[in-house]
């Protein structure tokens, strides 16, 4: 089963490029640039990465991005995680970035996104992976943040092709980012965001009725209000599910209490997903084996999350047709 989990080729459609920075990249890249971190060994930033919760884990997240300085910086991050790309068998990916981790610090915007484009062209010269990109606002800031962020956006507009929302969850519902969200599909972004993952089902809810997400990302908790699971089925959105997320960041209590089946078999279009990989240890081959073991998934389970992967990225009908 690990075997023909691997050979698939697979698309992955929620990961954050600043949670696939590994510890090794950052000792290197936190040495050339003279930055101070709080750790002196791999064994120690190993150590540190135990959380009870979102927040636990995003103040270390953060406090990592915080390294990342120069166009080079941000380019090897990226190629790092295409390298993972290639050995996982990943021929799409949608990764999100989030500007305001690094304009907040005053990175400039262009930094960022120049180096992404450098990564995603060499990325797919290389190894031949297609990539899109994600812009995911952060809730914890207000919304007037993310509307700075969107007028940044607009010179680099045709390499981006969604924006997202991520952060602290609780006590930052979709509905804060109304307008912006307005603003940017008016752009041309296509709107996703993240929902459910700790908060409750109203923020799902929220998510796609005041949002109009086009995806919802995690949304485990949509499984406590069955009439929201039929809206979700009957409006045929997909959720990025998280399996090793959910279980680091304590969402989920045992693997072999994850969720995905029972998404699958409520007729939701589940997709698995890495999410934060270099923080969780566990890249998109190592969460398919982990509930394909836990779930007793069949290999007709695992093919069908594959191709909802496929069908419901944002890569172009020939792209997809080619995927399929
Ligand atoms: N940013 C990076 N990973 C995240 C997650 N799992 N949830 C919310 N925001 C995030
Ligand atoms: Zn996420």
């Amino acid at each position: 089963m690990q075997e023909f989990i691997a050979s698939l080729p697979k698309a992955e459609l929620h990961l954050h490029i600043e949670g696939s920075f590994e510890p090794e990249l950052m000792f290197d890249i936190a040495q050339r640039n003279q930055i101070e971190i709080p750790y002196k060994t791999i064994d120690e930033v190993k150590k540190a990465y135990q959380f009870s919760c979102l927040q636990d884990f995003l103040d270390i997240y953060y406090a990592g991005a915080g390294v990342l300085i120069h166009e080079k910086d941000f380019y090897d991050l990226a190629m790092a995680y295409y390298q993972k790309c290639y050995e996982n068998n990943v021929i799409h990916t949608e990764i999100m970035f989030d500007p305001q981790t690094h304009t907040e610090r005053g990175i400039a915007f262009e930094t960022v996104i120049s180096a992404l484009q450098k990564a995603r062209l060499d990325a797919k010269e290389k190894w031949g992976i297609n990539s899109l990109f994600i812009m995911s606002y952060l809730r914890h800031l207000p919304e007037e943040s993310a509307f700075e962020t969107l007028k940044q956006s607009l010179p680099y507009k045709k390499w981006i092709t969604s924006v997202g929302l991520d952060s602290s969850e609780m006590g930052n519902p979709p509905s804060k980012f109304k307008d912006v969200f307005a603003a940017s599909v008016k752009e041309g972004y296509v709107p996703v965001a993240h929902a459910g993952e700790e908060g409750p089902s109203e923020y799902i809810w929220e998510a796609i009725d005041v949002l109009k997400v086009a995806r919802i990302d995690h949304g485990n908790r949509c499984l406590e209000d069955d009439k929201l699971v039929n809206e979700i089925v009957k409006r045929d959105l997909a959720l990025t599910v998280c399996p090793l997320s959910n279980l680091e960041l304590r969402n989920t209590d045992v693997i072999t209490n994850h969720p995905l089946k029972k998404l699958l078999d409520k007729g939701i279009k589940a997709t698995v997903n890495s999410d934060d990989p270099a923080y969780f240890g566990s890249y998109i081959n190592a969460n398919f084996i982990a509930v394909q073991e836990a779930l007793d998934l069949s290999k007709e389970e695992i093919i069908t999350l594959v191709k909802n992967s496929f069908k419901h990225s944002f890569a172009t009908d020939e792209q997809k047709k080619s995927y399929l």
